[in-house]
């Protein structure tokens, strides 16, 4: 695997595979990999000619510091994860080098991001817009690859690209999960044991959406979700909210066949998780 930290050699090496056509995939991270993350190297490379992994911890979408500066990093691990996975080239580059200079850009994400982690992280996505973005004009991949892990994200990029019409196909990959149902999560590996025992219960309890939805109204079906967190002590739940799979609107009545996620986000210490289901109303 070849890995750049500048552009200038990332260009070079990537410039003979443009000039020939050849597909180039993109997967973008912030490091700390893990299965759910080698997943989406292992769907681009049976898509691409080119598998381009980026390894950049973005600062621009971290509205709390202390998550910044404690956000896992294993970058002599990741690099051996990447070379067994078979990714080409791997792109880590500094701060400096992604942000030369201060990037103002304000998106408007039509109500993409009024709710849930647009509401709960103010600035979060306006940053991963700007990232991602940036990172696209860079390697200029014709496909990108997302989890549906972060849902809401997922969106706000495919927004992100009809905004500029660009020329990347956006591919959304599936949620993977440890043996238990706990999502892969680079946060993680900052539970304490404790706190890992009882984990999978976010997605024991998030899981029931669908089952619920038969027998109660989304109100009383948030009111009972609500009431399932309540009852382990050391989990605090931010929000759960259930939405429409496109606009992201919360659904305050079921509608025959459409399709809703449930998404939520909890504190366990103070380890924030995120997970989410889809279930069709
Ligand atoms: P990061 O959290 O490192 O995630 C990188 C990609 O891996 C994202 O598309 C995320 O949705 C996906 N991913 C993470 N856990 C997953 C899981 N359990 N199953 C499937 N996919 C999973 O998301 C970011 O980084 C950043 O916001 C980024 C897009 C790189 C911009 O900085």
């Amino acid at each position: 695997m070849h890995v750049f930290k500048k552009i200038s050699e990332l260009n070079l090496y990537l410039s003979p595979f443009r000039n020939q056509h050849k597909v180039v995939g993109f997967v973008p991270t912030m490091g700390a990999l893990h299965s759910g993350h080698l997943e989406l190297i292992r769907k681009c490379k049976n898509d691409c000619d080119l598998t381009v992994c980026s390894i950049f911890i973005n600062p621009l979408q971290f509205n709390n510091r202390e998550d910044f500066v404690n956000y896992p990093v294993s970058i002599a691990q990741d690099i051996s994860l990447l070379e067994n996975a078979g990714c080409d080239v791997l792109f880590s580059p500094s701060e400096k080098e992604v942000y030369p200079e201060e990037n103002k850009s304000v998106y408007d994400f039509e109500g993409l991001a009024d709710t849930m982690e647009g509401k709960y992280r103010p600035g979060h996505f306006n940053g991963v817009a700007v990232v991602v973005k940036r990172l696209f004009d860079i390697v200029q991949p014709q496909k990108a690859y997302f989890g549906i892990k972060d849902y809401q994200q997922l969106q706000i990029i495919k927004k992100m690209v009809s905004i500029h019409h660009l020329a990347v196909e956006i591919v959304p990959c599936p949620i993977v999960r440890e043996s238990d149902g706990l999502a892969m999560s680079s946060r993680n590996r900052r539970l304490t044991n404790e706190e890992r025992k009882i984990a999978p219960m976010i997605y024991r309890i998030i899981q029931q959406s669908a089952s619920k939805s038969k027998e109660m109204a989304p109100s009383k079906l948030k009111d009972w979700i609500y009431k399932q967190f309540n009852e382990i002590n050391q989990m605090q739940l931010e929000y759960y909210e259930l939405v429409d799979a496109n606009t992201l609107q919360p659904v305050h009545t079921w509608t025959s066949g459409q399709e809703v996620v449930a998404c939520v986000a909890v504190y366990l210490g103070s380890v924030r998780l995120i997970d989410n289901v889809s279930f069709i109303s």
